[in-house]
């Protein structure tokens, strides 16, 4: 009886260890995916993000632009003719999403 619940113990650490990387996931999906494509690479709407070198460089720069938005004079493509919209997402959601993009 007491293994059993040490072994419960030890799947429910390992399923709340997962929990951030499934959530960032499921942010991303919703709310990236139809402008950045399924995976990562992009397409009409905007830039690839997947092997990027901005996604690979500074986390803080990353973070910001998806908390601040790029629209109007601050945009860096003129290819694709609408901005990056701001996220209203926490820090830690923030940090989590920005984690997920660098391994994508
Ligand atoms: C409505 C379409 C749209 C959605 C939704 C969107 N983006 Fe963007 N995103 C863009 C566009 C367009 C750009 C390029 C802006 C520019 O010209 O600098 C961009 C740029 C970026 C950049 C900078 C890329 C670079 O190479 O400089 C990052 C990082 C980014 N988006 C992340 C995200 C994340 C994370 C989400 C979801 C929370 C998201 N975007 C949702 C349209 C979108």
């Amino acid at each position: 009886m007491r293994t059993l619940i040490i072994m419960a113990m030890l799947v429910a650490g390992l399923v709340f260890s997962g929990q951030a990387f499934a959530d960032a996931a499921g942010t991303y999906a919703g709310k990236c995916a139809m402008c950045h494509g399924k995976d990562g690479g992009g397409g009409a709407m905007a830039p690839a993000l997947k092997g990027s070198d901005f996604i690979k460089g500074d986390a803080a720069a990353v973070k910001s632009v998806i908390l601040e938005g790029r629209q109007g004079g601050d945009k860096k493509y003129s290819n694709f003719s609408i901005g990056m919209p701001k996220f209203q997402l926490s820090d830690a959601d923030a940090d989590a999403l920005v984690d997920y993009l660098k391994g994508l």
